[in-house]
């Protein structure tokens, strides 16, 4: 039966999250001294046998295994004796069948895919503790934004219950800035935040939500911002992404179907002559819990 409800999730295409990885990778060399504090916490960490357990990391909404070809060999390159145990968790089976002709990484000693969702989390992580004490935290990227505001409590909670650091990187906080400018950005842009929200999601409030939660359950929270800086060079993504976008605005604001195409026409040209500068903004969190 074909899915009419238009609040419901909507699979994310592999060749779009294939396109952003470049532009992901470079944004995310600004959380380095987020990562460089998640290690320290790690190697703090008093385990049985710390010495020779591996640190178990827990990637939500894994899709095709960016965040892990991105993040483990920056684990790996600091920290070389700490082996890592990988699990890529997503919802969508189809995108993580990917993860699996992906190559080996220096360090990752076992990666598995789980295919569950946001409220399987607690579960999943209940069953890791029962099975040995061990170094272990929880990551994500390009996710928060998506997901409602129950899912990130829900979220939240398993990590509260669970004493577990968290690493969530690329959410998107709904900034974003074109040169040239255009009389229509900024209408767009706020139709476009209205769409994110749909079905109770909570869209470029996700980031936000999710420091507010756990630094209330007395975990020390630390952001930074990780903006796409989109140029010339980007042409396909830029397109891409200025498409997309414009389909959301039109299911949001079906009246500015008119200046939409108008708009999207000005900028599509404006990118093929690779003269689009476009900031987009996003935010890393690292959530560490307090000591027990
Ligand atoms: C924008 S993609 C990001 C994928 C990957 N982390 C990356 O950076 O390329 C969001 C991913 O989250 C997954 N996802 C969305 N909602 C989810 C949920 N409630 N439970 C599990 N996975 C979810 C989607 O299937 C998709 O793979």
């Amino acid at each position: 039966m074909i899915n009419t409800d238009p609040d419901a999730p909507r699979p994310i295409s592999s060749d779009w999250l294939t396109l952003r990885r470049p532009a992901d990778e470079a944004a995310r060399q600004a959380s380095l001294p987020l990562l460089a504090e998640l290690q320290a916490f790690l190697t703090a960490e008093e385990v049985p046998d710390g010495d020779e357990q591996p640190v178990r990391i827990f990637d939500l909404g894994a899709g095709t295994g960016a965040n892990q070809a991105w993040l483990a060999p920056q684990l790996n390159a600091t920290q070389p004796q700490l082996k890592q145990q990988w699990t890529l968790i997503d919802h969508d089976p189809a995108l993580l069948e990917h993860t699996m002709s992906e190559p080996s990484i220096d360090g990752v000693i076992g990666t598995e895919a789980v295919v569950a969702g946001i409220e399987d989390l607690e579960q999943i992580l209940r069953g890791d503790t029962e099975a040995a004490g061990h170094l272990r935290f929880v990551t994500c990227s390009a996710l928060l934004d998506l997901l409602t505001t129950t899912q990130l409590d829900t979220l939240c909670a398993a990590l509260a219950e669970s004493h577990t650091a968290a690493l969530f990187s690329l959410s998107v906080t709904g900034t974003m800035t074109i040169e040239p400018a255009d009389p229509l950005d900024d209408s767009l842009n706020k139709a476009f935040n209205l769409h994110q929200n749909r079905g109770g999601r909570a869209g470029a409030r996700g980031v936000d939500l999710t420091q507010q939660f756990l630094a209330d359950a007395g975990f020390t929270v630390t952001t930074v911002d990780t903006p796409w800086e989109l140029r010339g060079k980007h042409t396909a993504l830029i397109e891409r992404f200025l498409s997309d976008r414009a389909d959301a605005v039109l299911e949001e604001e079906p009246s500015l179907a008119e200046d939409l195409n108008q708009w999207l026409a000005r900028r599509a040209e404006q990118a093929a002559a690779g003269s689009l500068r476009l900031t987009i903004g996003h935010r890393d969190l690292l959530a560490l819990p307090p000591r027990q």
